[in-house]
Order: C-alpha cells, then sequence, then structure tokens
C-alpha cells in the first residue's frame, strides 16, 4: 500500500502540493486500506489489484484528516505526532493538499490495473463518492461542527448518526470493497462494517478521554474542551466500554458465512477497539 501510493503521488508534477500529500499519507493505522486487502482476499482478488482500492480510501481519508485539522474545523496542530499540514506549510496549502488527495482517490480507483471490468469500477467510484459527500462523511462533519454550538447536547440517536457519516461511511465502503471487487455479496461485510465502524468511533471518544497523546500522536481532551456529546459523555466510560464490546461480538458473527478464513477481520475488530492510537 505505502508502495503504492508512493507511486500514485510520486507521478504528480513536483510541488509543495505533492510534498504536503506525501506528508499526509504517511503513518496512520491504515485500517481502511487494510479493510479493503483483506476482504479482497476473501473473495478471491490479490493485493496487486486491490491495492489501488487500499489506496484510494487512503489518499480520501487522509484529505479528510487534512481538513478536520483546519483552524475552521478542529484547529488541531498534531497528526500521527507530525505538525498538521496547515502548521508545516499554511493553511491555503492544507486545504490544496486535501482537494488534490481527494481527486487521487477517484484516479486510483480508475486506474485500470484495479479490474478489467468497468463495471465494477463504476460501482466503486459511484458508492466512494456517495460515502465521502453531502450524504457521507461530509454530511457527519458537518453535523459534528454544528454540535459543538447548538443548543442541546445531542442525543445517542442523534450520535450514532452524525458517526455512521463521519467514520461510519468510510469505513463500510472499504469493508464492502472487496466484495464488490471479486464480484460477491456485500451483505455479510456491510453488516460487520456498520458494527466495527460504530466501535471505532466510540473508541476514538474513549480515546480522546482516556489516551496518552504520545502514543495517540494528536492532541487529546479535545471534545470536552469543546463541549461535544460524545458516546462516552452519554454512555459513561464503562457504559461505553461495554457497548464497544457488543459491538465486537456482533461484528465477529455477522463474519460466520466466512468460517475460519475471516480470522484477520475478527483480529480487526478486536483491534479496533483494543488500540492506543
Ligand atoms: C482518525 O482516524 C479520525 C477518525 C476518523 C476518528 P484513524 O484513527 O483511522 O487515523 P489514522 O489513519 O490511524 O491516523
Ligand atoms: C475526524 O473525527 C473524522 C474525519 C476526519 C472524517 P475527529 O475530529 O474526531 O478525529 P480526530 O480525533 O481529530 O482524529
Ligand atoms: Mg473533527
Ligand atoms: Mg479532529
Ligand atoms: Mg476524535
Amino acid at each position: 500500500m505505502a508502495a503504492c501510493l508512493d507511486e500514485l503521488i510520486g507521478a504528480q508534477p513536483d510541488s509543495a502540493i505533492r510534498d504536503g500529500m506525501a506528508y499526509a499519507t504517511r503513518g496512520g493505522k491504515r485500517l481502511r486500506g487494510v479493510l479493503v486487502l483483506e476482504t479482497a482476499r476473501l473473495h478471491g482478488v490479490g493485493p496487486e489489484r486491490a491495492v489501488y482500492a487500499a489506496a484510494a480510501i487512503e489518499c480520501l481519508h487522509a484529505y479528510s484528516l487534512v481538513h478536520d485539522d483546519l483552524p475552521a474545523m478542529d484547529d488541531d496542530d498534531l497528526r500521527r505526532g507530525q505538525p498538521t499540514v496547515h502548521i508545516k506549510w499554511d493553511e491555503a496549502s492544507a486545504i490544496l493538499v486535501g482537494d488534490a488527495l481527494q481527486t487521487l482517490a477517484f484516479e486510483a480507483l480508475s486506474d485500470p490495473r484495479l479490474t478489467d471490468d468497468p463495471a465494477i469500477a463504476l460501482t466503486l467510484t459511484r458508492s466512494l463518492a456517495q460515502a465521502s459527500g453531502a450524504a457521507g462523511m461530509v454530511l457527519g462533519q458537518a453535523l459534528d461542527i454544528a454540535a459543538e454550538t447548538a443548543a442541546t447536547p445531542l442525543t445517542l440517536d442523534q450520535i450514532t448518526a452524525l458517526q455512521a457519516g463521519k467514520t461510519g461511511a468510510l469505513i463500510r465502503w472499504s469493508a464492502e470493497a472487496g466484495a464488490v471487487l471479486g464480484g460477491g455479496d456485500p451483505a455479510p461485510l456491510r453488516h460487520y462494517a456498520e458494527r466495527i465502524g460504530l466501535a471505532f468511533q466510540i473508541a476514538d471518544d474513549i480515546l480522546d478521554v482516556t489516551g496518552d497523546a504520545e502514543k495517540a500522536g494528536k492532541r487529546l481532551q479535545k471534545d470536552a474542551e469543546a463541549g461535544k456529546a460524545t458516546f462516552v459523555s452519554l454512555l459513561g466510560l464503562e457504559g461505553a466500554r461495554a457497548r464497544a464490546r457488543d459491538l465486537v461480538a456482533e461484528a465477529e458473527a455477522a463474519l460466520e458465512p466466512y468460517g475460519e478464513q475471516a480470522e484477520t477481520l475478527c483480529d480487526l475488530a478486536r483491534f479496533v477497539i483494543a488500540r492506543d492510537t
């Protein structure tokens, strides 16, 4: 995945924007890209093809982080243990680096090496656009920002809906991508992804309260500072942990049709809530 990202970004003309793109895609857990590779493997599609979809989702995710960290959004100066793009360069560059990473994601998905079947490429392109835009990640981010100034804190149902966009949509796309690439039924992976997506956000909220900023590589305690309702503020720490554990058990159950073949995806589900970064 790293080599593919290097190749895609390295093919851009030499510029500060290209440098920022390489910088912003470095590091991270690569959860979304790994989900693509692993679900593709389950559906008989090798990494030499699936890696273009894995790189696409990691570019899209990196763009969402670069913009999330901007002063007009979360105003963060640290990401993946390094200064954020607008600190290292400037705000205009960070906006453009994000824009260019977003379009590079779609360039990667239209790479002829991903699939011989144009219908599959089109399905993946359209579904990534939907997962990313005003019905997906962007919607979730907008609801998240609005919640900071809302007169009353969000309810659990509202936070769950917000999460489905903010983090859920890209995680779901990543898990379904393997089935789409292999021409299989994406339903079991959708059930799995909906649960690990929610568990992932609960873990992010828990990490914000209890995590070690050094390990996490980003500023923590931001949610309480911003007066945000989160899964932790609504369920309490123990309640949030219990909910996350239940979701992981449900996610593992959703993988039953794959039998032992799905062991790595089960490990990933457990990692999502056990992580400290
Ligand atoms: C962080 O995502 C932001 C959210 C979507 C909650 P990750 O925790 O997956 O970040 P990286 O890619 O590992 O840095
Ligand atoms: C970021 O959510 C989600 C997206 C970038 C889509 P957060 O704002 O909670 O993520 P962190 O905590 O900064 O990583
Ligand atoms: Mg944010
Ligand atoms: Mg943030
Ligand atoms: Mg967070």
